[in-house]
């Protein structure tokens, strides 16, 4: 497994469309583990390949609970309900956060790396990650959404070495 350099704020790849994927092959499996020790090396809650480089559409979330991470390939959301205005951030945007609506449940297929496809009903957190991430494989970005005036910078916290 290996650490990706992650794309950040101005990269044109990450206004792109991503593609759906045709096989799950061990290249595939690859990405998927290093995207999820990218993801957890900065303390994301989700990642799309896009945000590696890849266009390909492959999300990894975790909410940091006893589900551990889930892969989603070709996630598609197939009902929305409610709609609510919630704190988000962005890995290819360090440090920046903001209010945007999201809904507050979705219902959400997708690919597992096991090739098995799911159908999930998803609120809160879990709801608002997948819409993120769909959205990276669209190549939309959160800070075209943000309630104005709600950006805010927050200082990282220093390395602990
Ligand atoms: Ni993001």
């Amino acid at each position: 497994m290996a650490i990706r350099n992650i794309r950040l704020e101005g990269d044109e790849i990450l206004k792109k469309k991503s593609r759906e994927v045709e096989t799950i092959d061990e290249k595939l499996q690859i990405l998927i583990d290093d995207m999820i020790e990218t993801m957890h090396k900065y303390n994301g809650v989700g990642l799309a390949a896009v945000q590696v480089g890849i266009l390909k559409r492959v999300i990894v979330i975790d909410l940091y609970d006893d589900k551990g991470p889930i892969t989603l390939i070709n996630p598609v959301i197939l009902k929305t309900k409610g709609e609510h205005e919630v704190d988000e951030g962005c890995l290819s945007f360090p440090n920046q956060f903001a209010k945007v609506l999201r809904p507050e449940e979705v219902v959400a297929e997708y690919t597992n790396r096991e090739g098995k496809r799911i159908k999930v009903k998803a609120k809160d957190l879990l709801a608002q990650a997948i819409c993120h991430e769909v959205d990276h494989l669209n190549g939309e970005l959160f800070m075209d959404k943000i309630i104005p005036g709600t950006l805010e910078y927050v200082e990282p916290e220093e390395d602990k070495k």
